[in-house]
């Protein structure tokens, strides 16, 4: 196994050193390494595949079908390891083997795509909206991140499985928000009561939010995700439930197609937005800030998500967006799109199809005990909890068989998959701490990593703690490398004080 192990990895990294040569200069002797199909081999990518399927819990009706999605794994993982190997900074968006590895995009498509239905009145041409050009928005004074999730008023993500029905979940997302910041209770909303009931939208074949806020209006409430749970599938309308009454809104208002206008509506609550989902590395997002190959085209809007905040990393700002392809897309279930953009209508045109509902006021609801209503306007988010002291890292110097870091560094996992780490980088700290996940490492005696910050920290409640460091690149090794003299500069640590933690 740990020859495989390594022959595994030899083959990949090869891989790697091939495409990652076009863009950085390595020398000349690896040109003969270009063609990647030379060096995924048959039986490694069928290794890593049976991994993946095991991971995913993935089983195929017939030998037939396994074929058929070995194939698309196969140009899924080439696809995976070329589009990272051109990042250019840790904030990038990553691919990976995710859920969707198994499918081609064009198939992705057909699934998933093309479910987000615009009302005839709704659907403005290019051209008109060229017309009517850009009306100046005032801009809205907002902390410099919002992240709502920590306000307890996000449900957990949740799973459309094969049905089009995003555009439920988009919608239920909100009206979960909105009722929980008015009544101060998070309650989970039935997808599936839309799916079955709301015959003005389309079940599975597709919807609008808005549309679903209407029939929510209309119906006089929503049932519970618990009382009406999700099946993944069009049903009967089940007309008990459905004058079931768990939620209600008032009613529901348009963001203005503008970037202004939408970061004002996200300050208020978390909001629905249209965007296109289908591209490839948006079906294989993994991670980093998204910023690419979807269309910008209103008129090709085919993905409904909800904003539950934004941030910004640099000077990379972003949304946070909750999706509704379970917890193994994405971060967990959510992404990052880049926001603040010179695109007309946003990345991924998520500025054109935004909507929200109203709630004014707390009408308590017959079937829950009633709570205190939460504050309307929020206080600061508070500062994230430091994330788990990661484990300790591998010991310095070697990375793996094919790569090295100086000898007062440590190596660090950049790229991962299924335990096999494809590419290290160098750590400038003794021993360090590599905080997974992130392209940040800390000393030793602060290993606890605070990624938001770029801090490290000795203890969790800690708020003083020392700067992290981004990883280098770890060095090639080869049967002819001589290794580098080390020369140890001994680096003063960075103290730097951590203003959100002060302000506790
Ligand atoms: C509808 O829901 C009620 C209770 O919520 C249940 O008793 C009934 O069996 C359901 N009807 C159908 C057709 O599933
Ligand atoms: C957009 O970016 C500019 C410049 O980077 C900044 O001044 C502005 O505040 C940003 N807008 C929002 C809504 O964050």
């Amino acid at each position: 196994m740990g020859t495989q192990k390594s022959q595994l990895t030899l083959l990949l990294f090869l891989t790697l050193a091939s495409l990652t040569c076009l863009t950085s200069s390595l020398p000349t002797e690896f040109s003969i390494l270009r063609n990647t199909d030379e060096f995924i081999a048959e039986e490694r990518v069928s290794e890593v595949f049976h991994k993946w399927k095991e991971s995913h819990g993935k089983v195929y009706k017939n030998a037939e079908e396994a074929e058929k999605r070995l194939e698309n794994f196969r140009n899924n993982l080439k696809f995976v390891m070329e589009r990272n190997s051109k990042r250019k900074s840790s904030s990038d968006q990553l691919v990976g083997l995710n859920k969707f590895a198994d499918m081609s995009n064009e198939e992705f498509r057909k699934v998933y795509s093309s479910k987000v239905k615009k009302p005839v009145e709704k659907r403005m041409t290019m051209e008109r909206r060229k017309m009517e050009g850009k009306k100046k928005m005032t801009a809205c004074e907002g902390p410099s991140w919002l992240d709502w999730r920590k306000f307890g008023i996000v449900t957990a993500v949740k799973d459309q499985l094969d049905c089009g029905s995003c555009w439920a979940f988009s919608s239920t997302g909100a009206m979960e928000g909105i009722n929980t910041l008015v009544t101060g209770d998070l309650i989970s909303l039935s997808e599936q009561e839309l799916v079955d009931c709301d015959t003005t939208n389309d079940g599975c074949e597709g919807g609008y939010m808005d549309y679903a806020f209407e029939w929510v209006i209309s119906n006089g409430g929503i049932d519970t995700e618990a009382d009406y749970p999700y099946t993944g599938e069009d049903g009967n309308c089940n007309t008990t439930k459905e004058k079931t009454y768990y939620v209600t809104i008032d009613g529901y208002e348009d963001v203005e197609e503008d970037e202004t206008a939408l970061f004002c509506a996200v300050l208020k609550q978390p909001i629905s937005v249209g965007i296109d989902g289908s591209a490839i590395d948006f079906q294989l997002y993994t991670g980093g800030i998204y910023d690419g190959d979807c269309s910008g085209d209103p008129n090709d809007i085919d993905h409904a998500v909800l904003i539950v905040g934004y941030g910004s990393d640099g000077d990379d700002q972003y949304w946070i967006i909750k999706n509704s392809w379970g917890t193994t897309w994405g971060i967990s279930g959510y992404g990052y799109i880049k926001r603040n953009t010179s695109d007309p209508f946003g990345v991924c045109a998520i500025n054109a199809m935004a909507s929200y509902p109203t709630k004014e006021s707390y009408a308590p609801s017959p079937l829950s005990p009633p709570s205190p209503p939460s504050p309307a306007t929020p206080p600061p988010p508070p500062p994230p909890p430091p994330p788990p002291p990661p484990p300790p890292s591998p010991s310095p110097s070697e990375c793996g068989d094919y790569s090295y870091c100086p000898a007062t560094q440590t190596c660090c996992c950049i790229f991962e998959i299924f335990d096999v780490c494809f590419v290290y980088g160098c750590c400038e700290y003794t021993d360090a701490v590599c905080c997974t996940g992130t392209d940040y490492c800390c000393p030793h005696d602060y290993p606890i990593c605070d990624v938001e910050e770029g801090l490290c920290f000795q203890n969790a409640g800690d708020y003083v703690g020392v700067a992290a460091k981004k990883r280098k690149m770890a060095k090639h090794k080869f049967p002819w490398t001589k290794y580098e003299e080390t020369e140890q500069k001994n680096k003063p640590l960075e103290w730097k004080r951590n203003s959100f933690a002060v302000m506790r």
